[in-house]
């Protein structure tokens, strides 16, 4: 029987790879599991010849190429935004593993739209002066961020204090923003600047009702669960870990100094055993209701990441669903049969779509 062959898509400049280290471990995932796994980025496409130059991992880690006929099933891995990248996207020359996914407000608002998931979300609006104004008088944390953002940039937390309004955050570039105003109209001021300055593809900001996430004293601390299809097509939750925030950053994420740790290091700690296995079903709970929600209203997806708050009451927050989610955390947190999980996860699946296709032509 012939190998399937199965394309991963991704951003390349010379040799020179976006995720260099996952993608090492993907190639060399391919080969273990039976498959013809290479990289390619649009500019490697050959439409006449329909070919395509592919890249794997050598054993000592570099790189080699060769020309490989059409892929049955591509795994789009392109995380940065671009015209070429969007004509390839845009058109029906492959056939995706993961589907097109949408920017963080619209997926926000069709799961606000949502009563399954009311439960779980934090009040979210586009920000407008008005808008402030009213989530201020209702909450003393709000979190304003870029409906279109990643990576924790351009991401601050305003706090209502006797003496006025503090921000902290991060601009765009990661550069630290820590500010006071005394006065409603001096914070809105700059932050009716800071939210057009900051735009990304004049994308809308949003105003998000802020939860205490101080699990471990004095850092924001939150879960990332990652939810993939198996090898036979069904969701499962592959796992979940912590992210702890560095102290006197407003956002755990691991460019911004953040930890990774277990999840029982940090929940169990904090709520004791029997009270983080609620938790930690409540997270399931949430994960699998999300993807539902997701494919009712999307093309069939592979895989998501999924931020979640746990506040210091023990309640369960969404904070942030991610389409081409990390490994980093579970790498960090050092089970490593469980990080070979999360790579071998989509070359399995991409491996069953291409056997179902097969039977069915
Ligand atoms: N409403 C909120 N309440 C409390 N903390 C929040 C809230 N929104 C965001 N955060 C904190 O900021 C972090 C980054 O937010 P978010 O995930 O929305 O942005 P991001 O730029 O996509 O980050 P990443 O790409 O790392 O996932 C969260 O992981 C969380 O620690
Ligand atoms: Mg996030």
């Amino acid at each position: 029987m012939s190998k399937p062959i199965i394309g991963i898509m991704v951003h390349r400049k010379g040799l020179s790879f976006s995720e260099p280290k996952y993608f090492r471990d993907l190639s060399r995932a391919g080969e273990r599991l039976g498959a013809d796994v290479f990289l390619f980025s649009p500019a490697d496409i050959n439409l006449k010849a329909r070919q395509i130059r592919g890249f794997t991992a050598k054993d000592d880690g570099s790189w080699s190429h060769r020309m490989y006929p059409w892929p049955q099933i591509v795994i789009d891995r392109y995380r940065r935004p671009g015209n070429d990248y969007m004509k390839i996207r845009t058109s029906s020359l492959f056939r995706y593993a993961n589907n097109r996914f949408t920017n963080k407000w619209r997926i926000t608002r069709m799961f606000m739209q949502e009563s399954k998931l009311a439960r779980w979300m934090p009040e979210t609006i586009e920000y407008s002066g008005a808008g402030l104004n009213q989530m201020l008088k209702k909450h003393s944390l709000l979190y304003i961020k870029p409906g279109n953002g990643t990576g924790g940039s351009s991401i601050v937390r305003l706090k209502r204090t006797k003496a006025g309004y503090a921000i902290l955050g991060r601009s765009r570039t990661l550069t630290k923003i820590n500010r006071h105003f005394a006065s409603f109209a001096e914070l809105k001021g700059w932050l009716d600047q800071w939210t057009v300055k900051q735009s990304i593809r004049n994308g809308a900001f949003m105003i998000q009702q802020g939860v205490d996430l101080s699990l471990v004293e004095g850092r924001v601390t939150d879960a990332r669960l990652l939810i993939q299809k198996t090898e036979t097509g069904v969701w499962d939750i592959t796992g979940m870990g912590m992210r702890i925030g560095a102290v006197g950053s407003s956002t755990s994420n691991l460019h911004g100094g953040g930890k990774a740790a277990s999840f029982e290091s940090v929940v169990e700690k904090r709520f004791g055993s029997e009270k983080a296995a609620e938790i930690r079903k409540e997270c399931h709970e949430l994960a699998r209701t999300i993807v539902q929600v997701i494919e009712s209203h999307f093309d069939p997806m592979m895989e998501f990441g999924i931020d979640i708050g746990i506040d210091v009451q023990g309640r369960v927050w969404l904070i942030e669903v991610n389409p081409k989610p990390g490994r980093e955390l579970f790498k960090s947190i050092g089970d490593s049969s469980l990080y070979r999980k999360t790579v071998e996860r989509p070359i399995q699946y991409a491996m069953y779509l291409a056997r179902k296709q097969k039977q069915q032509s």
